[in-house]
């Protein structure tokens, strides 16, 4: 009640950006601009440094802000156009084709100081330029996103309209604040749910992520939890490697146990970016038992050790545990079960979170099968639940059910693509090849860089006899996708029918 009141008094609005804070906050504004969460993302607008490497039989070259691969016949190049991530560890890059963004296959790796693949790369054999940028990506990493509605990973020139996390993305709406009509969010007096929920929403990645149909959007002030539900092992397992878990290892220190509310990100941490004093933050707390092995030395030398960097994005580098002493990681236990972080969820959130880590964990299908199942019985048109049991039912091949649900997930929302690229495989299998090809299209122009769909296109075309089509369909595949062997291999084929 008090939480519901307390946000009902902020003014929503347009986010106006933060260089619109500047005039008023002026020293905070230069302090935070210059920190990592602010400069998280952005255009490459400077030269890049170039370099090679050779990984398998693929040559990668990078130079003026381009990168160039070379794998037997195959090769390609593209921009590099955008950046994620501030460098400290690494940087990710981004190219766009026809206004869609894809990950680039090259990062730079701050602490070898050099290019190398991207992480997720390393052992396909296959260099892949159609990995779709989804809003989901760079949600925590830009502010002010651009998608275009109905599509899969297309945006508005530029993508985002602030690179790095803006003011607002803590603060919520500043429009009628900046105009002075109206107070705005200050994290620390919020309660202490809504005030975690600031940082948790980038910082707490968990086991599984899923969005609750409500369908709030999460807005500063907000819980958390009423726009998206997380889940954790229920045993903490993970939860390092996970990386971009900080909250969730915070919550498991003695220190969190012992304290509860009053510990907090912002007890360490200046949320602006200031340099943080830390032994001043232990001090604040443990002044009155100073510690049994050494009270003058450096507190979180010992309490917070640093983990190594594996890849070039997403590792916890610090142990937000606050351990008594170094531990090596457990193993995980046989018993993989979830937990909600925060209490608020249903049985369909947990029935899609297990539907999310069943696809690294066998053992957890069935599971997260009988869950689906029960969920869905009562909730009839949930879009997501509809999907996922499909896919179940897809992989196990019980077609009649799968068709079943797929026709009802795109009677329900007509761009969802999942549904309308696997509806087209069962389509064809019954001889509807017109219809299926209609779906597969609509599906292109979700996102036109899916091989396997126009592949698919391809084949139809080419039994159908129209090799003028299949031709032209198995080109622009490879204009996507220059090392896809299997469009290289039916184009071949195709050609040689055409004579
Ligand atoms: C025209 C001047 C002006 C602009 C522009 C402005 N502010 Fe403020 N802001 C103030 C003043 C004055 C206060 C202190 C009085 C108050 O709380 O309203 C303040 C207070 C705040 C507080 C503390 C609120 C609290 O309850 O503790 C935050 C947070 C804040 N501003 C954020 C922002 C952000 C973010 C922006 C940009 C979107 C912004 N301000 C733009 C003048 C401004
Ligand atoms: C919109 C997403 C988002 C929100 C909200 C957010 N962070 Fe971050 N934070 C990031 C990202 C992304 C990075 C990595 C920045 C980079 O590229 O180096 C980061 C980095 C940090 C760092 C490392 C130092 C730095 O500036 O790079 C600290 C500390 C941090 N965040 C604390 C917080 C705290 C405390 C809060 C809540 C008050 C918070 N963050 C809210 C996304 C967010
Ligand atoms: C849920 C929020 C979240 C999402 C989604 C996310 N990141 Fe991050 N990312 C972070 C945070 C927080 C950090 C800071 C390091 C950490 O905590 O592990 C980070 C760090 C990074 C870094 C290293 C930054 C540096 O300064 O060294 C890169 C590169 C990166 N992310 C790329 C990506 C890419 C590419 C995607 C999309 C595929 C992505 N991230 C999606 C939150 C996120
Ligand atoms: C990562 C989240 C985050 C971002 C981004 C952020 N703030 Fe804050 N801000 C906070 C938190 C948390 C507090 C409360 C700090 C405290 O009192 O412990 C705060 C406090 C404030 C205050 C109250 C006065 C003060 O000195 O504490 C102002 C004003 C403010 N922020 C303005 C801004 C402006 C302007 C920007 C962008 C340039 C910005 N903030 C970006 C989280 C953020
Ligand atoms: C908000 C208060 C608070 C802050 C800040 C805080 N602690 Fe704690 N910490 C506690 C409480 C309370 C306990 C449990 C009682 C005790 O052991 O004193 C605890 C326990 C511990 C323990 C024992 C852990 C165990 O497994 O038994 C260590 C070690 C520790 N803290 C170190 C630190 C260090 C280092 C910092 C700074 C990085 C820190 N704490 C910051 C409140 C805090
Ligand atoms: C008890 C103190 C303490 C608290 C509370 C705390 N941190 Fe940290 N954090 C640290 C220390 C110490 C570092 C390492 C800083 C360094 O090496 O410069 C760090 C580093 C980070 C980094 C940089 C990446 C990394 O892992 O080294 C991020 C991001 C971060 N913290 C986020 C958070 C978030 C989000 C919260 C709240 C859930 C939080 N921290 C709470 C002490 C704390
Ligand atoms: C050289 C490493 C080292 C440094 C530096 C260090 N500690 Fe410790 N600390 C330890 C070890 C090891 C233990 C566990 C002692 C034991 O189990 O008997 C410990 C125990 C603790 C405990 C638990 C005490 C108890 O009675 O349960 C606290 C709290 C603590 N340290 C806080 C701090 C703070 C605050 C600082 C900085 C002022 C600090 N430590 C600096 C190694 C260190």
């Amino acid at each position: 009640m008090h939480v519901f009141l307390f946000f009902a008094a902020f003014a929503q609005g347009q986010e106006v950006g933060s260089r619109a804070c500047a005039p008023c906050h002026a020293a905070i504004y230069k302090t935070y601009m210059s920190s990592g969460m602010a400069r998280s993302a952005g255009l490459v607008d400077s030269p890049l440094p170039s370099g090679s490497f050779t990984r398998g039989s693929t040559e990668y070259r990078v130079e003026n802000r381009r990168f160039r691969f070379t794998r037997g016949d195959a090769a390609g190049e593209r921009s590099l156009e955008w950046f994620i991530g501030s460098g400290g560890l690494g940087r990710s890059y981004l190219f766009s084709q026809d206004g869609f963004l894809f990950q680039a296959p090259v990062s730079f790796y701050a602490s070898a100081g050099k290019w190398q693949v991207s992480p997720g790369y390393e052992t396909n054999p296959r260099v892949d330029l159609t990995r779709a940028v989804e809003p989901a990506c760079l949600q925590c990493h830009a502010s002010r996103l651009q998608p275009v509605a109905g599509t899969q990973n297309r945006y508005g020139s530029p993508p985002f309209l602030e690179p790095g996390v803006s003011c607002e993305r803590c603060h919520g709406s500043g429009q009628a604040h900046a105009a002075r009509r109206a107070p705005i969010v200050n994290p620390r007096k919020l309660a202490p749910e809504a005030r975690d929920s600031v940082c948790a929403q980038c910082h707490l990645t968990g086991a599984a992520r899923v969005a609750r149909d409500t369908r709030a959007a999460y807005r500063p002030g907000m819980l958390l939890s009423s726009a998206l539900a997380v889940f954790v092992w229920h045993d903490g397992s993970g939860s390092e490697a996970g990386a971009t878990s900080h909250y969730e290892r915070l919550n498991r220190s003695a220190c969190k146990k012992a304290s509860g509310d009053k510990l907090w990100c912002g007890s360490c941490h200046d949320p602006h970016g200031a340099p943080a004093n830390y032994r001043q933050a232990c001090l604040n707390c443990h002044s009155s038992k100073p510690c049994p092995q050494d009270p003058a030395g450096d507190c979180i030398a010992c309490h917070m050790p640093q983990g190594e960097s594996h890849t070039a994005e997403h590792v916890a580098f610090t142990d937000h545990g606050i351990v008594r002493r170094k531990q090596a990681p457990a193993p995980p236990p046989a018993d993989r079960r979830l937990a909600p972080f925060f209490a608020a969820v249903t049985d369909r959130d947990a029935a899609l979170a297990y539907a999310v880590v069943a696809q690294n964990e066998p053992s957890l299908r069935r599971t997260a099968l009988a869950q689906l199942e029960a969920a869905a019985a009562s909730a009839p048109s949930d879009i997501a639940l509809l999907a996922q049991l499909a896919q179940f039912y897809d992989r196990m091949g019980r077609e009649e059910h799968a068709l079943a649900l797929y026709e009802r997930v795109l009677k329900l929302d007509p761009a969802h693509n999942a549904a309308a690229v696997n509806l087209g495989i069962y389509k064809v299998k019954r001889g509807e090849t017109a219809a299926a090809v209609a779906l597969w299209q609509s599906a292109l122009t979700r996102n036109p860089a899916q091989t396997g769909v126009r592949l698919n296109i391809a084949v139809a075309q080419f039994q159908g006899g129209r090799l003028a089509e299949a031709e032209a369909s198995l080109i622009k595949a490879l204009e996507y996708d220059p090392d896809s062997e299997t469009a290289r291999n039916l184009l071949a084929e195709v050609r040689a029918a055409k004579r």
